[in-house]
């Protein structure tokens, strides 16, 4: 067992099982050896690499979305532009860059992320100091509601999909929930069933609960949480979110997956050293928006971005690009939209106030 593993196992000996979401907020955000805090994960020579480092084409298309829905608002003079999650920034800073058309926007832009990692945040802030960004005043926090008040747009790419999960299953006995225990020998952790119910079982939807025997359901109760949360600071004060991930509209069972130099990877074996998540149910966050706000979507990203433009967009990049770069940008676009890729399985949410104009992309 690595570091982080003992001081689980140490933990489980002291508490005993921990659920399946405990374990996730340990591995992914654990202050010395979570998976966020210490590596740069992201790129080629990472574990993983997320849309905005697929092609600029992503960002851009977000902060012109931004502006559009801006202008709709009535062009406020001042409103926070938040991220949930920047990872090493690149999303806003292509945002940005791609803002730079109507200045007013960025003039009226306070920007806001919300980001755990020390090392993140830094790696954030040297993206936004590039010279063709040149934006310098931002405010970090740990949670959504340390933003200030006043109307938001809001994004989140490859965000919910890191918070916790808890997972249950359907046995003889009624529902159980996974947990996370220490094997027999006490050399690795493993996942056994709970004896009797825990408290996080209030959580399972009314419909979920007649499902088969052998069914196993995740709840990620503080994406639902924040999700609601945001939901209702847009219907009260303006704004938009965009909340896009892969996942489902609906649950489908057991989603839990370690990911690690570009491959699968033991969800258990080295925790903080993998990236650690869950597929996002869409319908369980379009339950918890509710009546609050608007709800649109779930798209598949590839007719999102292609409805913002993106097919146009690769023909512009292409014209002043060699050879190689235009199979390069030809090859990132189909990736971010190709059904068998990228485009079906991430999915793009859309939150706004009743009455408010239909959001770009939803169309
Ligand atoms: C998969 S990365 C997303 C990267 C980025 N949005 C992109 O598109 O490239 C997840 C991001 O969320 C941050 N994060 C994970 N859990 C968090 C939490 N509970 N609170 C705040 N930030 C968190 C991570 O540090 C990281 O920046």
């Amino acid at each position: 067992m690595n570091a982080l593993g003992q001081l689980i196992a140490k933990r489980i000996a002291l508490q005993g099982p921990i659920t399946i979401a405990d374990y996730m907020a340990d591995a992914l955000g654990h202050p010395k050896h979570g998976y966020y805090m210490t590596r740069d994960v992201f790129g080629a020579d990472g574990d993983f690499i997320t849309a905005p480092d697929i092609s600029q084409m992503f960002g851009e298309l977000i902060g012109l979305w931004c502006v559009e829905v801006w202008e709709g608002m009535g062009r406020p003079a001042a409103f926070n532009l938040v991220e949930l999650g920047p990872g090493r920034g690149t999303l806003m800073a292509d945002a940005l860059r791609a803002a730079k058309v109507v200045p007013e926007f960025r003039a009226a832009a306070i920007l806001h992320f919300i980001e755990t990692s020390p090392k993140l945040r830094q790696a954030q802030r040297d993206a936004l100091s590039q010279d063709d960004i040149g934006w310098r005043d931002v405010s970090w926090h740990d949670g959504f509601n340390q933003v200030p008040d006043g109307p938001c747009l809001v994004i989140a790419n490859e965000f919910l999909d890191a918070l916790p999960a808890h997972q249950f299953q359907r046995t003889a006995d009624g529902w159980r929930e996974r947990m996370v225990g220490v094997s027999e020998d006490g050399e690795s952790l493993c996942v056994a069933l709970a004896p009797g119910p825990t408290p996080a079982l209030a959580l399972l939807p009314i419909e979920v609960m007649a499902s088969n025997l052998g069914a196993v359901a995740e709840i990620q109760p503080t994406a639902i949480a924040l999700t609601r949360t945001i939901a209702a600071r847009i219907g009260e004060t303006g704004g938009a979110a965009l909340l896009i991930d892969y996942g489902y509209d609906g649950g489908q069972g057991d989603t839990l997956q370690a990911v690690r130099k570009h491959g699968f990877h033991d969800v258990l074996q080295s925790p903080g050293e993998a990236d650690l998540t869950v597929h996002v149910d869409f319908a369980a966050l379009r339950r918890a928006i509710g009546a609050a706000a608007r709800i649109l979507g779930p798209v598949g990203q590839g007719d999102f971005l292609g409805s913002l433009g993106v097919a146009v967009r690769a023909q512009m990049l292409m014209k002043s690009a060699t050879k190689a770069q235009a199979k390069e940008i030809e090859a990132a676009h189909s990736r971010l939209v190709d059904p068998a890729e990228m485009g079906a399985l991430f999915k793009v949410l859309g939150v706004a106030p009743h009455g408010a104009p239909r959001l770009p992309g939803f169309e």
